[in-house]
């Protein structure tokens, strides 16, 4: 995506302060990052800690699909402290090489359901999970098939880079079947089959997401159970 690449390096921090108003130690973590390489693009950062901050400094359970140069590994360590279960998962075996730096990394890929199963296993179960993997729509639907059952109560999914929804080498398309918000709208339909007829589309998911939210390139699944909506007329 070179048409939007940001090309003045000394300017990252204060691009994404100007901008999206956030001056967050993520922006400090990312911006002037000396360690390997983290890749990201600008208005990821203040929604990256809209949705990760309350498990900061806690035991979180944390999953990102995706390793590449470690980068983004060392990077969610500094950001959520020593206490964090950190695991990165990758297809390609140099990876291995990042296995025990800032966290457990294990080879394997997301369409695998035996391969993610066994690292949640693990994990001891999952809280927060990022999907920054190989961004093809079936592999997306793949992992959230697998890992979005075995997300803890309260927990939240996170897919990046969703852009490639609507790329055709990523198996995306303008409101094509594969792309994924397709797929978020109908769990949209899913959550409101109070309302409707149709039945769930999805009724795999038992309609345990409490929320969707869509944001340029990223998309965020809350994980809890949801009850039958009753209203009160008060006072
Ligand atoms: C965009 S990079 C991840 C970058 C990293 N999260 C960061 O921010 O620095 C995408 C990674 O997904 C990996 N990948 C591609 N296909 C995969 C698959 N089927 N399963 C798991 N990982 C895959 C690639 O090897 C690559 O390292």
């Amino acid at each position: 995506m070179r048409r939007f690449r940001f090309d003045n390096p000394e300017a990252v921090a204060a691009d994404i302060t100007e901008k999206y108003g956030f001056d967050g130690d993520l922006l400090d973590l990312f911006a002037n990052n000396q360690g390997a390489v983290v890749h990201k693009w600008h208005h990821y950062i203040p929604i990256y800690d809209r949705y990760f901050a309350p498990w900061r400094n806690t035991p979180v359970r944390f999953l990102e699909i995706g390793v590449n140069k470690g980068g983004s590994l060392q990077m969610w360590r500094r950001y959520f402290g020593d206490a964090a279960v950190l695991y990165g998962i990758d297809i390609n075996p140099d990876c291995a090489r990042f296995d025990g730096q800032a966290g457990q990394v294990r080879i394997g890929s997301q369409a695998d359901p035996d391969f993610l199963n066994q690292v949640v296993d693990e994990m001891g179960g999952v809280d927060v999970i990022l999907d920054d993997g190989s961004h093809q729509m079936p592999h997306v639907r793949a992992s959230f098939q697998v890992l979005f059952p075995r997300l803890e109560t309260g927990g939240i999914y996170m897919v990046e880079d969703l852009h490639t929804a609507y790329i055709d080498k990523f198996g995306g398309g303008y409101r094509n079947s594969a792309n994924f918000f397709r797929f978020l709208r109908e769990l949209t339909d899913d959550m409101h089959h109070w309302y409707h007829k149709k039945g769930l589309r999805h009724p795999e998911y038992e309609a345990s997401f409490s929320g969707i939210h869509v944001h340029d390139s990223i998309a965020v699944i809350d994980k809890m159970p949801t009850h039958r909506p009753v209203h009160s007329r008060v006072g």
